[in-house]
């Protein structure tokens, strides 16, 4: 148990939290870094690719969604859940059609960044090499389903943010798939604009802006320079000086 009533302690360092932050709010908060992709400072969790799960008590919990309570010990950068976390990258790189050096968002990618941060050496998983509609009709911005890893940051950001509901996820399991809500489904009749947040928030590369690909070469990007703990601690404070 920890001595002070409002602290948790993760791999046995103590931590503050303050009233309704998560386990991850608070891990951030003090420079700890918890592995996540479908997290995003100032955005409403959705807990879904569960990169983020860590150990209290005897339980797993994912760490974006689960409320920081006086007194928890929780192990985080363990072999064990690196391990798990590895697994679950490896699923998502398998899941869908990511082909690192074809794709313009390599270097940038937080996907691509998450496996160099955990040793993944190969996809380990079969690939599943699915066949997901893309959609080119909007002049500036492109949408490629194969690459999408639904974590849902598109659809909090335009919801919670733009204020403009453009996207949204349908059908569940291996059937759930990235809609646009717009008269034809597709993104050239939606609302969406490139100065949106939905426009750029995507971790990997199925939302793109067209024509930046390649302004920064590959090899100066932000991965090739920074690893996903640096970048995810780094988003966490420009929020929190943003507030
Ligand atoms: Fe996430 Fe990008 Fe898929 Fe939207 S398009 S759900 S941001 S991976
Ligand atoms: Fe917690 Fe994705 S970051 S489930």
């Amino acid at each position: 148990m920890s001595a002070n009533p409002n602290t948790i302690t993760i791999d046995g360092q103590e931590i503050p939290f303050t009233a309704k932050q998560t386990i991850m709010d608070a891990a951030l908060a003090a420079g700890v870094y918890i592995p996540h992709l479908c997290h995003y400072p100032g955005l409403p969790p959705s807990g879904n690719c569960r990169l983020c799960m860590v150990e209290t008590g005897n339980r797993n919990v994912a760490a974006c969604i689960t409320p920081a309570v006086a007194g928890q010990e929780i192990r985080n950068n363990t072999p064990e859940l690196n391990e798990v976390r590895k697994s679950i990258t490896q699923m998502l790189f398998v899941e869908g059609n990511h082909i690192c050096p074809s794709c313009e968002k390599t270097g940038n990618c937080k996907l691509q960044a998450m496996g160099y941060y955990l040793g993944m050496l190969d996809d380990h998983f079969p690939q599943f090499y699915q066949r997901r509609e893309m959609d080119a009709s909007h002049a500036e911005i492109l949408l490629d389903r194969g690459r999408c890893i639904l974590c849902d940051l598109c659809v909090r950001a335009s919801r919670d943010v733009d204020g403009k509901n453009v996207f949204a996820i349908a059908g569940r399991g291996t059937n759930a798939h990235l809609i646009v809500n717009s008269p034809t489904g597709k993104l050239a009749d939606s609302t969406i604009a490139t100065t949106d947040l939905a426009a750029t928030i995507c971790p990997v590369g199925a939302i793109l802006i067209k024509e930046q690909g390649y302004q920064v070469p590959v090899g100066q990007r932000i991965y090739d320079q920074h690893t996903i703990r640096e970048i995810g601690l780094r988003e966490s404070i420009a929020k929190k000086n943003d507030d």
